[in-house]
């Protein structure tokens, strides 16, 4: 298997100049989205049982040919679907050093820089967004398992003492609480954890997508009438619709008066409570028992990262640590921490080096900029939608989601409708990606702005594009109806 140095750097160059090419043609100009089927593009990567092999050069050739066009190319500022960052250049460079390096971050001594710099990122991360420096932390895949461990150390706090052993058999029923806007990964993490999706408690949230207080405290009382548990409230830093920011304050005091976990889920806005102008918005957020963010949404990291944090760490080993004789090797030195002691994860790769690359290439003043230059976008776009007589704006940005749509003119037709059909040319067209929501049972237009290449240009370029299609989708379904 082995490819020696001098053909291996040519296919590295080879490979290089496939990626620089798509960073050259790619990012304006040309379709992100080509809309292929699903049997297209397994006849394209298709491989035959006991295949041969074939030249490494002849395989990235056939990617050159086919991958971008089979891809959705999110590194482009036209894609503003679900909340995809668009990642950055110097994480690419991070993730080819990575898997050369090919670090299992199991031990402290299976991968020695890495755990360090793992736990270097995660100080970062909390002091950037206002958290304890000295919680414990570790680096996961994504927001859902970051979601999933974080209620798993709040079920062990706050659940019963002997869960460990016992399961959560012999507990009262253990009760969460988080709004309406809930990501539905927090839904999964009920169920998976044993605790049940129909205990997780949606509390009402208000006409500016945030959860009622006093909903929460209603259910809270209701539910401890009735012979429940409550054991922790979920505070969302950014919901996955709007882009709202619960009221951080509100709940810690709640969580306070009911004793309960307080946890947030920042896995997607909890960046921009780094800048000065929106730290007032997360207010209290640095009070939370834990938090989860995630690296690949905000902070431009390639996918995938994302960090749990606890503020009292021990919380955090108690809930994953488990040593069995085989894990038991390497020298006995208090400082080295092994990072498998807090995680689900044994085996895991070097994630903490793309976000580190990230943050020392660019720094704290470059990574705000990114951020509050998508909040802009955001609200730029607000402003265009709002003056403009063919949509409506649903709501003012907070942060960088905005829900709006085009509002039909025909009669028979409703706005519902009509959006939803505008989502799906908007996939045919390929031009721009959104990936469209539902708000108050009804389809409309969701963009987010995350990238740090966007411009007003390329806001003034998807309102082109959307009043066209929107018209066309229109003129379409008013041929039909008559
Ligand atoms: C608020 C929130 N929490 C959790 C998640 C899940 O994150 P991931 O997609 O990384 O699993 C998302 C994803 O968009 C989110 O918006």
């Amino acid at each position: 298997m082995e490819i020696s140095n001098k053909d291996f750097k040519k296919l590295i160059y080879q490979a290089t100049d496939m990626i620089t090419d798509w960073y050259d043609k790619k990012l304006r100009g040309s379709k992100i989205y080509n809309n292929k089927s699903p049997a297209e593009i397994r006849e394209t990567f298709k491989i035959k049982s006991k295949n041969k092999g074939t030249k490494a050069h002849e395989v990235i050739k056939k990617l050159e040919k086919n991958l971008i066009d089979s891809s959705n190319f999110n590194p482009s500022p036209n894609y503003y679907g679900y909340i995809t960052g668009g990642g950055n250049q110097i994480g690419i460079i991070a993730e080819y050093i990575k898997a050369a390096l090919n670090q299992n971050n199991l031990k402290w001594h299976s991968a020695p820089a890495n755990s360090e710099i793992e736990k270097i990122v995660i100080e970062w991360i909390s002091e950037f967004i206002g958290y304890n420096q000295k919680c414990g932390g570790v680096l996961v895949s994504g927001g859902s398992v970051a979601n999933l461990m974080n209620i798993a150390v709040m079920r062990k706090v706050k659940g019963g003492k002997k869960i460990k052993e016992k399961g959560i058999y012999k507990e009262k029923v253990m009760r969460v609480y988080v709004s309406e806007e809930g990501h539905s990964s927090i839904d999964k993490a009920m169920d998976i954890l044993g605790l049940g999706s129909e205990n997780l408690v949606k509390v009402k949230r208000d006409k500016n997508f945030k959860i009622q207080i006093n909903e929460l405290e209603k259910e809270i009382n209701h539910d401890l009438k009735s012979g429940l548990k409550p054991i922790g409230v979920i505070g969302i830093a950014g919901t996955t619709n709007t882009g709202s920011v619960d009221p951080m304050d509100e709940i810690e005091k709640v969580c306070k008066k009911f004793d309960l976990w307080f946890m947030v889920d920042a896995a997607y806005g909890g960046p921009a409570a780094g800048l000065k102008e929106h730290k007032s918005l997360f207010k209290g957020m640095e009070k939370a028992d834990s938090i989860l963010l995630n690296p690949h949404k905000w902070m431009f990291v390639p996918f995938e990262v994302a960090c749990v944090l606890v503020k009292n760490q021990q919380q955090l080993k108690n809930t994953f640590s488990l040593i069995p004789e085989y894990l038991m090797g390497g020298a006995d030195i208090d400082e080295r921490e092994d990072l498998m002691n807090y995680s689900i994860q044994l085996s895991k790769d070097f994630k903490a080096l793309k976000v580190w690359m990230t943050i020392e290439v660019y720094g704290h003043s470059v990574i705000s900029k990114a951020i509050r230059n998508d909040i802009e976008m955001a609200l730029y776009a607000y402003e265009k939608i709002k003056n403009n007589d063919l949509f409506k704006a649903l709501h003012k940005p907070e942060l960088s989601i905005f829900c709006f749509k085009y509002i039909s003119k025909l009669k028979n037709i409703s706005d519902d409708i009509l959006n939803k059909k505008i989502i799906e040319e908007i996939e045919k067209d390929g031009r721009v990606f959104l990936s469209g929501t539902v708000i108050d049972k009804e389809n409309v237009l969701r963009i987010n702005c995350i990238n740090h290449r966007r411009n007003k240009k390329d806001i003034d370029f998807l309102i082109r594009v959307l009043e066209e299609i929107g018209s066309k989708v229109e003129d379409k379904l008013g041929n039909l109806s008559v």
